[in-house]
């Protein structure tokens, strides 16, 4: 556990008005420039701490009281089996893995599973969450559709009998129907616990098996085509759905991630761009790790070379509509999408912003051709189909550009080997190598703070930087080995999300406080909690940031955990930890209500790792470790952190 010492008591967190603020301002002036200069060194890093001192302090200034961005008392890590929250908030885990989703079915039980079962059950391993109010187009936050994503299984935390080298056809059947997604209804009681609704013809289960349609300029290319689909426009499921996004017209954009664990024996392809392409993006050599191409040759690369085209896209999907045929929009790229985060141009085009989680992989963003029409739904049903992909180069200089992936400019011709804009989207990892983006830090979730235009980018951790051959340090990526991670900042010029010019800077390095190379946006790090390893990202109404992790237990030898922070203002950079999860799990999918009286996180695998025989976590029901939602609320019913 980490030190932190100095942590204002609570009297002074509330209202302490000119006193607390003239403290900090102190603080900031002393130590904060002088981080900010030994860790970016660049005029553009300067600007917040000079807005922190100098605009927010505006009511000290005038002896306002000066508001806590965000407040609660942090909590401390942890390694206790327990979901952990600040003082004054109650806990709730619900849709557990196995819930049913239609009435009449028995309860859970872990040693009668079938596949038929599981597909109407909550499938594994929870990730991104959306919470879509009912009706749509209404800002209820008492009731509404809950999104899960459910990014891939674990079969020894899933069966009793799990052979790992060469699991049943029964067990494989169940892990392709606990992938994909769900989408429940949900209702908050009086009390402000939840509960959902088990029959709601609302509900619905998407699998690895689910019919989807490609769409876009990928679509039907040959690249595409494959013996079960000449068409090369339907495919049989989605597979590892991590992190994701809601559209400003309500459908959820749901990202495949890390599909090339599923396909196995690319070195028994011939050499050519296919097999370079897989290579590129990570396929196992020989046999895939679950080893589903033992009962299903559509995994087998060596039979069906082209199946995995198919799968590492932004897949859109209409949740009020339990019949929409899924839509994954080839225009955004391919790569292992971690999200899809939305927001709107001022001309009205409609922007996705993407990380590619890989290590010295690549940030992206979408600008639709088309603008969104806020009077007709349907209308936007298309928008992503059609416009420009963009990949990120980040200079030293605290500047940066948005390069084309275009086929026909720049080097993505055919004397490069490209064909067409189908085979661009299609191999984009490569096209980006050929632009020359810049090699990031495993890029996660990339969103838009709707208070202040920024745009925040969540790079994981690297522990490749600066070893051996690999690439060094820069200034967008400063740390060698990094372990923790960190967090960028970038201001689009003109707060413009469409153009191709932005600046940047290094808004967060994670770590314990008591390493020297960690930075909280020049806060002071003795006042801050620790951190390691940030994953998925959400703002509340009010732009402080809330950061889920994923990776604790191997970095700071606790469990992972939420963390909040305020963006702007004196306390810009002020970390503090709000929740801990149980044992050996990750912490996915953050996510408010629209009133921000309720906040949502998914478990993700409890007791990874650990097997059932016994389990290293039996959250959350004493028993046997069961991924889920956790919903959290104030005991006084108030707006959470205000
Ligand atoms: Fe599935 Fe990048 O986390
Ligand atoms: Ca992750
Ligand atoms: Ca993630």
């Amino acid at each position: 556990m980490s030190k932190r010492t100095a942590r204002p008591r609570a009297r002074d967190r509330g209202h302490g008005g000119d006193t607390f603020a003239a403290i900090l301002r102190q603080r900031l002036s002393r130590r904060g420039l002088l981080r900010v200069g030994a860790v970016v060194g660049t005029a553009a890093a300067t600007a917040p701490l000079l807005e922190a001192l100098g605009a927010t302090p505006a009511a000290a200034q005038s002896g306002a009281p000066t508001p806590v961005a965000v407040k609660f008392t942090p909590i401390a890590l942890s390694t206790a089996d327990t979901v952990q929250v600040a003082a004054g908030h109650q806990t709730q885990a619900f849709l557990l893995w196995g819930d049913p989703l239609r009435p009449g079915l028995p309860p859970f039980d872990l040693n009668a599973q079938t596949a038929a079962l599981q597909e109407q059950r909550v499938g594994f391993n929870h990730d991104f969450l959306a919470f879509l109010p009912l009706p749509f187009g209404s800002e209820r936050s008492d009731e509404g559709l809950l999104w899960i994503n459910h990014e891939y299984t674990s079969g020894r935390e899933m069966f009793p009998t799990y052979n790992a080298t060469n699991p049943s056809k029964e067990h494989v059947d169940i892990e392709l129907a606990a992938h994909g997604a769900t989408v429940v209804k949900i209702s908050r009681n009086a009390d402000l616990s939840w509960t959902y609704d088990v029959a709601s013809p609302l509900n619905r289960r998407l699998t690895a098996t689910t019919p989807m349609l490609l769409t876009g300029p990928a679509a039907g290319s040959e690249l595409l085509k494959t013996a079960d689909d000449p068409t090369g426009t339907l495919v049989l499921g989605t597979l590892n759905n991590c992190s994701g996004g809601v559209t400003p017209w309500g459908t959820v954009l749901t990202c495949e991630e890390n599909f090339n664990q599923y396909f196995a024996n690319v070195n028994a392809l011939p050499s050519g761009i296919v097999k370079s392409a897989h290579q590129r993006y990570g396929l196992p050599s020989g046999a895939s790790s679950r080893r589903w191409e033992n009962y299903y040759p559509r995994f087998n690369t060596a039979q069906h070379p082209n199946e995995p085209f198919r799968f590492g896209w932004v897949v859109e999907v209409d949740p009020y509509d339990p019949s929409f045929q899924p839509r994954k929009r080839t225009a955004l790229g391919r790569l292992k999408h971690e999200a899809a985060t939305v927001v709107v141009a001022p001309s009205g085009q409609v922007v996705v912003y993407s990380g590619d989680d890989e290590r010295f992989d690549y940030l992206y963003k979408f600008v639709s051709a088309g603008t969104y029409n806020a009077s007709n739904r349907q209308a936007n049903f298309g928008l992503l189909d059609s416009g420009t992909l963009y990949v990120a180069r980040f200079n030293p200089d605290g500047t940066g550009q948005w390069l084309p992936l275009v086929f026909g400019q720049g080097p993505l011709t055919a004397a490069n080997g490209f064909t067409s804009q189908a085979d661009v989207l299609v191999r984009t990892r490569l096209a980006a190598d050929a632009l020359g983006a810049t090699k990031m830090d495993r890029p996660e979730d990339v969103e838009t703070n709707p208070k202040n235009g920024k745009v925040y980018v969540v790079l994981t951790n690297n522990t490749s930087r600066g070893v051996g051959s690999n690439p060094g340090t820069d200034p967008a990526n400063p740390r060698a080995n990094n372990r923790y991670g960190h967090i960028l900042e970038i201001t689009e010029d003109d707060y413009n999300p469409a153009g191709t010019t932005f600046r940047w800077e290094v808004f967060l390095l994670c770590g314990p406080p008591s390493d020297a190379s960690t930075y909280f946006a020049g806060f002071p790090r003795e006042l801050v909690s620790a951190i390691g390893t940030p994953d998925n990202i959400a703002f509340d109404r009010r732009g402080n940031l809330w950061i889920a992790t994923d990776g604790q237990p191997e970095t700071l030898n606790a469990n992972d955990g939420v963390f909040a922070v305020a963006t702007d203002g004196t306390e810009r950079g002020w970390l503090k930890q709000f929740l801990s999860g149980p044992r050996d799990c990750e912490i996915c999918g953050p996510t408010f209500t629209p009133d921000n009286r309720t906040f949502f996180c998914a478990i993700q695998h409890p007791g990874e790792g650990g097997g059932l025989t016994p389990p290293t976590s039996t959250w959350p029901t004493g028993s046997v470790p069961r991924p889920a939602v956790v919903a959290v609320w104030r005991t006084d019913g108030l707006v959470i952190g205000a």
